[in-house]
């Protein structure tokens, strides 16, 4: 399956794609409370939420807090994420970019990459120049939150083809391919009406084993694990692998 090298140009429109569905939406509140708890930040922390998208994490953030920085190569999820702290009263420093080109420098004491924003590259090098921009984000000794999908369970759940309802009562269809690299993935969207889109992308995917090597890469040190956003432990057979992670306060270290 030949997937464009910048798939995620195209594939995180509204019209497409919608991260911030009522459902994704619901969660974000929980989701937020755990990550706060585990990066114990007192309030007016600085916290980048790195592919922030339309911001259903970063204003809970913000409410809570701290002072967010959400960034995202999506400008239309950007504009959703702005609206969206203006409804619930809070400020958000917006930046837009390409993760693998993060212009932050020493300002953040944590930093935050949820909902499997990650691995979207065909070279695993760009994962890394990724990984060393949040290290080079973060003030020494700040840390790094990461959600992605596990990948033993992606391995182990493999179907090639599934279909499922969508929130606003159509249907995906979606066919893949697992290579030792990662998940090159179709999805077809036949819309309510009967509209039909297509896109392709691909996925790296990461167990616990490879995302450790790849922080260690950038200069990040992993340090715990858990398998949902309820703290359960991470296994397997977990659906999700949240690794929190800590920039060295010193180099010597
Ligand atoms: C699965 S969505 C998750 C969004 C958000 N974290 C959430 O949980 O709602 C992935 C996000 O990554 C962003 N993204 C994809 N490729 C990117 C890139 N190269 N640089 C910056 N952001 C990117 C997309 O625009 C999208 O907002």
């Amino acid at each position: 399956m030949k997937v464009p090298r910048e798939w995620h140009k195209s594939f995180f429109v509204n019209s497409f794609y919608n991260p911030a569905g009522a459902r994704a939406v619901a969660k974000a509140p929980a989701e937020a409370a755990f990550v706060l708890k585990k990066l114990e930040l007192k309030k007016g922390s600085s916290l980048l939420d790195l592919c922030c998208g339309p911001g259903r994490h970063a204003v809970e953030f913000a409410r809570r807090g701290m002072g967010v920085t959400g960034f995202d190569f999506s400008a239309e999820y950007l504009r959703e994420a702005a609206a969206r702290a203006k409804k619930k009263k809070t400020a958000l420093r917006l930046v837009r970019g390409d993760m693998r080109r993060l212009p932050f420098n020493g300002e953040f004491d944590a930093a935050v990459n949820l909902f499997t924003s990650f691995g979207y590259f065909p070279e695993l090098s760009d994962d890394i120049k990724t990984l060393r921009g949040v290290a080079r984000a973060l003030k020494p000794g700040g840390l790094f939150l990461l959600d992605l999908a596990n990948g033993a369970w992606i391995r182990n759940n493999f179907r090639p083809r599934s279909w499922q309802e969508w929130e606003d009562g159509g249907w995906l269809l979606e066919e893949r391919l697992l290579t030792a690299d990662g998940n090159f993935n179709e999805w077809l969207k036949v819309g309510p009406a009967g509209e039909t889109s297509r896109r392709k992308f691909f996925t790296r995917i990461y167990d616990k084993a490879r995302i450790s090597a790849a922080l260690r890469k950038a200069g990040l040190r992993p340090l715990r694990f858990w398998g949902g956003f309820d703290g359960v432990r991470m296994r397997p057979s977990s659906l999700r692998l949240i690794c929190l992670a800590r920039k060295p306060a010193s180099a010597a270290r």
